[in-house]
């Protein structure tokens, strides 16, 4: 049966400032028209969402590839993952250097090893070996993520109750469905400014930041990291689908659980195994951005929903 494909695609929950907003907006909405073009064409869900995802870690305005948010040491350490629905095949890694796409390296090490993640200097290692580009770390840090690492240390503040501002910076993902009824997801982040060396955060993690299944759906996660993994993010939406709810119900049931219980905020993407889809946040702004059907939906702020025609 031919399905009716769709993208959708996030650049991160958190407290977008103004000064962000347009751009924010405007590189989701040019991620997701990419991954449609493919979908459009007869591509795979796979190929939107590594195609959507890279150029989302190209743009330096978000936390992921160009735009990483520094950790305590000021160092870039990225985490990404990629996961078909089809046979439930994952790739990730974590805690890795000097590498532009980290998404495009997650589909290598799902397709070319017995492996799910991969992390650090072995990672790394093994990006050599596959020819994978290197980049030198000031190609990736912008100028305003050396602010961001610089006001961190200048007050000192723990991890954690920055987060709680959400003033950080998060992650960009993309979930597809395409003509042949395949889902696929891809997460990748910077994570989050100040973290501890060799923090690896929820996006790399199966079920957390993300998971597919064409039995369910798909859905890639952003948000507060270490409250994302106590809850499963990702699995608890597609559990609460399975047991019923639709898309939108399923993903603000799972951030109000994760609000409620463990105190975290975020926001994620969700596309079912028929082609419904949400886009979700618990923070004040997420950008995001879906296309089906020659229709590019897209938003910011709570409740707020723009439309416009994609050229044929
Ligand atoms: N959600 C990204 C992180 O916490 O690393």
């Amino acid at each position: 049966m031919v399905r009716k494909p769709v993208i959708v695609v996030h650049g991160g929950a958190w407290a977008i400032p103004d000064d962000l907003a347009e751009s924010s907006k405007i590189g989701v909405k040019n991620a997701a028209k990419c991954g449609f073009s493919i979908l459009a064409s007869g591509g795979s869900s796979m190929q939107a969402v590594e195609s959507a995802v890279r150029m989302l870690e190209d743009n330096p305005v978000f936390d992921a590839g160009h735009g990483a948010v520094l950790n305590a040491n000021g160092d870039v350490e990225l985490d990404a993952i990629i996961m078909d629905g089809k046979n439930l095949a994952v790739g990730a890694v974590s805690c890795i250097k000097n590498i532009a796409n980290p998404v495009m390296f997650a589909r290598t090490v799902m397709e070319k090893t017995p492996h799910s993640m991969l992390t650090g200097a072995g990672a790394n290692t093994f990006a050599e070996r596959m020819n994978i580009d290197k980049v030198p770390t000031d190609e990736l840090v912008t100028e305003n993520a050396t602010k961001e690492w610089e006001k961190y240390q200048l007050y000192k503040q723990s991890v954690t109750s920055l987060f709680n501002t959400e003033k950080m910076h998060d992650t960009v993902g993309a979930v597809a469905i395409d003509s042949e009824g395949n889902l696929s997801c891809g997460t990748s982040t910077g994570g989050i400014t100040n973290k501890m060396v060799g923090r690896v955060g929820d996006s790399p993690i199966v079920g957390s930041g993300a998971y597919a299944d064409n039995f369910c759906g798909a859905v890639s996660t952003t948000g507060h990291g270490e409250s994302i993994m106590k809850v499963t993010l990702a699995r608890l939406v597609l559990f609460n689908m399975q047991r019923g709810e639709t898309p939108q119900n399923a993903a603000d049931h799972a951030l109000e659980y994760m609000k409620n219980r463990v105190h975290g905020s975020g926001g994620l993407i969700v596309v079912s195994k028929s082609g419904e889809w949400a886009a979700r946040f618990s923070t004040k702004r997420m950008a995001w951005a879906s296309a089906e059907n020659n229709l590019l939906t897209y938003g910011l702020n709570p409740g707020e929903t723009f439309q416009e025609t994609l050229d044929p």
